[in-house]
């Protein structure tokens, strides 16, 4: 199937409560595994490139992998830009056929975030692609973050009104207690602030850091507003941890694909694992489009209009 915008799959899964995973892809091994599962899963699914792995292979070739992967699916796939660092490398990934950008200004002044996050929605409205924005800040654990860090980097459910309206941003990044990279799940989110925002900004709510946050919470804030979680560390464990015993099986092999074969399984479990605890599973039928949705997935109502 052609690559598909995330607006639509975004706002049906705020409807429905349930999210749709947003995996990190470094490489093909972990194209394959990520398109594989989401199809043997029948879920709607968001392939995301990083910073790092547009430095790592380059934003063509990373771009290229996604779309020859969905080209080859019959599930809706997004191309997603993660944590985009500008107004120009936004307009590059539209020029290279992403089809959903995100504009990351959470290290920026207030009014400044605002600025670059409305330019980049204006120009992507207008080619039909949504845009994800970030208000509050998701810190890195590599930085050794305090409680009291994370606490006071947390996203305000007032100001995400007013940032929304005035950027037209299609989804919103939210800091709300996790941390990026963590290798543990130990991180609990403040799930009030969650609800408190979707009843504020009435747009679908995006969890970043999951990886660290323990499986409970990542439900209950599900439930409360977040549609599109970010996975990035739990799937490079998944894939290390495959290349090592690969190295312990057979210490004298020289054929690298013995170790990436366990590694893209070992990503495929991981990626699975994901999608069921998001409920994004058996949401897509064999002719690639949504299912009408089981009676216990009802709609709810997505906020936005009070003050
Ligand atoms: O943008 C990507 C993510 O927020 C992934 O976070 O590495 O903690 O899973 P993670
Ligand atoms: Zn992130």
């Amino acid at each position: 199937m052609p690559l598909v915008t995330s607006k639509e799959i975004l706002e049906r899964a705020l409807a429905e409560r349930f999210a749709v995973g947003a995996f990190n892809a470094n490489n093909m091994e972990m194209v394959q595994a990520i398109i594989e599962t989401a199809q043997e899963e029948r879920a709607p699914v968001i392939l995301q490139v990083s910073q790092g792995a547009i430095r790592y292979a380059g934003l063509e070739y990373a771009a290229g992998l996604v779309k020859i992967a969905a080209s080859m699916a019959d599930i809706p796939v997004v191309l997603h830009l993660d944590h985009g660092t500008d107004f120009d490398q936004n307009v590059r990934c539209l020029r290279a056929g992403f089809t959903s950008l995100m504009f990351d200004g959470s290290k920026l002044p207030y009014e400044e975030n605002v600025a670059i996050s409305k330019r980049v929605c204006e120009i992507a409205h207008i080619a039909g692609i949504p845009v994800e924005t970030e208000l509050g800040r998701v810190l890195q654990a590599k930085d050794g973050v305090t409680p009291e860090e994370v606490e006071a980097a947390m996203t305000d459910p007032n100001q995400a009104k007013e940032f929304v309206e005035r950027t037209g941003a299609d989804s919103l990044a939210v800091a709300v207690g996790s941390v990026h990279a963590m290798k543990s799940r130990e991180a609990t989110l403040d799930i009030a602030r969650i609800e408190a925002i979707r009843q504020k900004a009435g747009v679908p709510l995006v969890l970043h850091g999951s990886s660290g946050v323990k499986h409970e919470s990542v439900v209950e804030a599900i439930e409360h507003g977040i549609c599109k979680v970010n996975v990035a560390t739990y799937l490079n464990q998944a894939f290390v941890r495959g290349m090592k015993e690969g190295f312990e099986k057979h210490p004298d092999e020289v054929d690298p694909r013995k170790f990436l074969r366990i590694s893209r399984e070992n990503v495929k479990e991981a990626v699975r694992e994901k999608i069921r605890l998001f409920k994004s599973n058996g949401r897509i039928d064999s002719s690639g489009g949504f299912v009408s949705p089981p009676t216990q997935y009802r709609s709810v109502d997505i906020g936005g209009a009070e003050e």
